[in-house]
């Protein structure tokens, strides 16, 4: 391995919003949740279960689901200051990007194994490291399917307190356990144009914070506007 092909997958791995219908192999899936399997998580818990959703009629469900949540957050979004509103919540409710994925993957958390942990971060930080280990398995995920030629989307309405707990009913899923975000899998129908990223040299402090790169707070809100129209 080297950090050149390392980096290429990096930059291959998009967010695709425009699947085929055309089935992913048993066998991807497999490896897609094998890598996922060797993520980081705080103190080796390995929070982490893997739902695959394969079922039409199931991915219909929460096709619908997500729909419904999206009508709720274009209402809240229409309140928003109008030069930071969000496009893609505007107008009406589309059908979402990942519709005809073939594999919809339900990322599900298990916060009991938060007492892993040192006890100083069971009691403190216990959320956000479970946070960042079901991350990073979602992370893996991703990259993995790149490999396999696979497009991926990240789905984090379904983690959403109007969706999750419909989507824990459809799918069986205890109530001790959390539902992180889905990942669609599928083959890209359209490949996603080019997307901005912020330059190394605007983010990167040698040695120590540098003052001069602190952006203010209507530098922030600049570039978020900015951001909105790219
Ligand atoms: C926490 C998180 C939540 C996200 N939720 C969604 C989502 O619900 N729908 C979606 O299409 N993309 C979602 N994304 C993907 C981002 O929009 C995407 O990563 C970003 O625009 C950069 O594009 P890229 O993934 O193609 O590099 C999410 C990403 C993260 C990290």
């Amino acid at each position: 391995m080297n950090y050149e092909d390392f980096f290429t997958l990096v930059k291959t791995r998009r967010s695709v919003r425009s699947f085929k219908t055309d089935p992913v192999p048993d066998d991807d899936v497999k490896k897609i949740i094998d890598a996922a399997r060797f993520a980081p998580s705080g103190a080796n818990s390995q929070p982490w279960e893997f739902i695959l959703v394969k079922d039409q009629a199931v991915r219909h469900q929460i096709v619908e689901m997500v729909k419904e949540s999206s009508q709720y957050s274009r209402k809240v979004e229409s309140v928003r200051e109008e030069d930071l509103m969000f496009s893609g919540l505007q107008g009406p409710v589309r059908d979402p990007g990942f519709k005809n994925a073939p594999v919809f993957i339900v990322l599900c958390g298990d916060p009991r194994t938060k007492e892993a942990y040192p006890l100083l971060t069971t009691l403190t930080r216990a959320d956000s490291h479970f946070a960042s280990g079901l991350a990073s398995a979602f992370l893996y995920m991703t990259l993995a399917a790149t490999t396999l030629g696979l497009g991926s989307q990240w789905v984090s309405a379904t983690g959403s307190p109007l969706v999750k707990p419909f989507l824990k009913r459809l799918l069986e899923i205890p109530h001790t356990l959390d539902v992180y975000d889905m990942l669609a899998v599928g083959y890209p129908e359209k490949q996603p144009k080019e997307r901005f990223v912020r330059d190394r040299e605007e983010m990167f402090h040698d040695g120590r914070y540098d003052k001069a790169k602190y952006k203010s707070d209507a530098q922030i809100r600049d570039y978020i506007v900015r951001l909105r129209k790219r």
